[in-house]
């Protein structure tokens, strides 16, 4: 049976950790801020936002909330982000999306402020982690990256293969697997015989939206698999992209939904936050 990694778990040491780094920040009188905004309330973006704000205050990052209606313009969204980038007291800007059809989202994430970019996906920062340079990541690539370290997974010299190709963490996910000396690849819902590819891998990861697509015969003996998906099963039950009973039976460790990669998006953008004061420095 496979080690089960307990998201919760290792994001509670890194915001534990962080809340030891906000106070000796504080004592030298540095106040870490995040400014959140949200427009429109849909509802599961309300419960995410609600846990960063949460997150924030737990680590003892001051969070600013800007809750504004469905019908903000795009340029009145643009020109609270033009603010919030001139303020010296606002470290990091977090535009939950998705945003309503009438806002360009490409254009909202350009307008932040790539110093302040704390979410990472900035064309800056995710061209920055293309080359290898410094900047903000994705908050669940980094995070699972961080799973797999703190669980004791070694990452170089492995096949990993990521089963989705978005922005936010497919593509994301193979440049930063790629960073750790791993052999990737990344395959898509276009990809031909699907299951002989994702059985090569050591460690799979699965951001595909699918509830429960992941079976058995999609995974090698012993690999690692983690679950990014977050959707609703027929019973209303939250599950991932991977059917957990089936699959955690052949595998050597494997996330749970909930309590796999979701905690740790929050811990790495509270990471983010943090680092974002020595850029602005
Ligand atoms: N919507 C879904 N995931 C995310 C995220 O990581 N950041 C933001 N800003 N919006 C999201």
């Amino acid at each position: 049976m496979a080690a089960i990694i307990d998201g919760k778990e290792i994001a509670m040491q890194i915001k534990d950790e962080l809340k030891q780094t906000a106070a000796k920040k504080k004592a030298e009188g540095v106040e870490v801020s995040l400014a959140v905004i949200q427009v429109g309330n849909d509802p599961a973006s309300s419960v995410y936002v609600r846990n960063k704000k949460k997150g924030c205050e737990y680590v003892g990052i001051r969070s600013l909330s800007y809750e504004l209606p469905e019908e903000t313009t795009q340029e009145e969204l643009l020109s609270l982000i033009r603010e919030l980038n001139g303020r010296k007291d606002v470290n990091g800007i977090l535009v939950q999306l998705p945003l309503p059809s009438h806002i360009h989202e490409d254009t909202v994430i350009q307008t932040i402020d790539p110093k302040k970019d704390v979410d990472g996906f900035h064309p800056q920062s995710v061209g920055a982690l293309c080359i290898g340079e410094k900047g903000f990541v994705s908050c669940t690539p980094a995070g699972i990256i961080q799973l797999l370290k703190r669980s004791g997974i070694e990452i170089e010299g492995k096949e990993c293969v990521v089963l989705g190709r978005s922005n936010i963490v497919g593509k994301p996910m193979a440049l930063l697997l790629l960073r750790e000396n791993a052999t990737v690849t990344i395959a898509h819902s276009r990809t031909k015989n699907l299951k002989e590819v994702t059985g090569r891998a050591d460690i799979l990861i699965v951001a595909v939206g699918k509830p429960k697509m992941i079976t058995k015969e999609y995974v090698k003996e012993g690999a690692v698999v983690i679950d990014v998906g977050i959707n609703r099963d027929e019973s209303n039950k939250l599950c991932g992209d991977v059917d957990f009973e089936d699959v955690a039976p052949v595998c050597s460790a494997i996330t749970p939904v909930p309590g796999g990669v979701g905690p740790m998006t929050i811990a790495m953008l509270l990471n983010n936050c943090m680092e974002s004061v020595s850029l602005q420095s």
